[in-house]
């Protein structure tokens, strides 16, 4: 298969809303490491760290698009020791698309996804101080009528330098990934 087929996913728009979601192919790791590095938020990985991930794992990825501009991605993949668990590596919403549910609608996307009917929870760390991720992630678990628990992560300590805040665990589940209750 070419690494530029793109495929489309379950996700229709809401109305008057010009974003349209995809699988990501190599090609969009790119414009997801800009739209990290303009985050300002998110830890800037590699370039290559991105164009792996649209790679290797597409169906489990996605990016939005408007007008041919990436306003928006997530790179998420199971867990290898856990197959009925998706970790969610990093979300970013392009600033002028941010409060409009895009964010949720991208993660919604990928769990509905026929390859990831397996997945029953959703796992990803975030910040103390990261309050828009928080509500990223209760808004699923409310959306699944199902429960989000918080447990230790990885520590301060466990990042090199100074500065860097703890990431705690967030678990949400159990669900039936093709069925949202809300
Ligand atoms: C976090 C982020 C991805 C959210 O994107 P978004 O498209 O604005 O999120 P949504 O519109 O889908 O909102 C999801 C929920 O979070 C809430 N929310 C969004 N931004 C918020 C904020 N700044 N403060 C408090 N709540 C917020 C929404 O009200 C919504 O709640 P609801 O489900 O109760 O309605 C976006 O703010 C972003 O890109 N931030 C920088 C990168 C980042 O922090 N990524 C997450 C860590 S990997």
């Amino acid at each position: 298969m070419s690494v530029l087929t793109t495929k489309n996913t379950t996700d229709s728009a809401p109305q008057g809303d010009s974003v349209t979601l995809r699988q990501p192919v190599a090609a969009d790791g790119r414009e997801i490491w800009r739209l990290v590095s303009d985050s300002g938020v998110l830890d800037l990985n590699s370039p290559y760290c991105y164009l792996m991930m649209c790679q290797f794992f597409p169906a489990t990825c996605v990016v939005a698009e408007e007008d041919g501009r990436c306003v928006g991605f997530a790179t998420c993949f199971i867990d290898p020791k856990r197959a009925d668990r998706l970790f969610v590596w990093q979300v970013g919403v392009a600033v002028d698309q941010r409060g409009k549910g895009l964010a949720s609608r991208m993660l919604l996307d990928v769990l509905r996804r026929a390859e990831n009917r397996q997945v029953h929870y959703v796992e990803a760390t975030i910040g103390p101080s990261n309050k828009a991720s928080q509500a990223l992630f209760t808004g699923l678990a409310r959306r699944y009528g199902t429960e989000i628990r918080q447990q230790a992560g990885f520590t301060p300590e466990m990042f090199p330098g100074a500065g860097h805040e703890a990431e705690d665990l967030y678990i949400i589940g159990p669900f039936d990934a093709a069925n949202p209750a809300v």
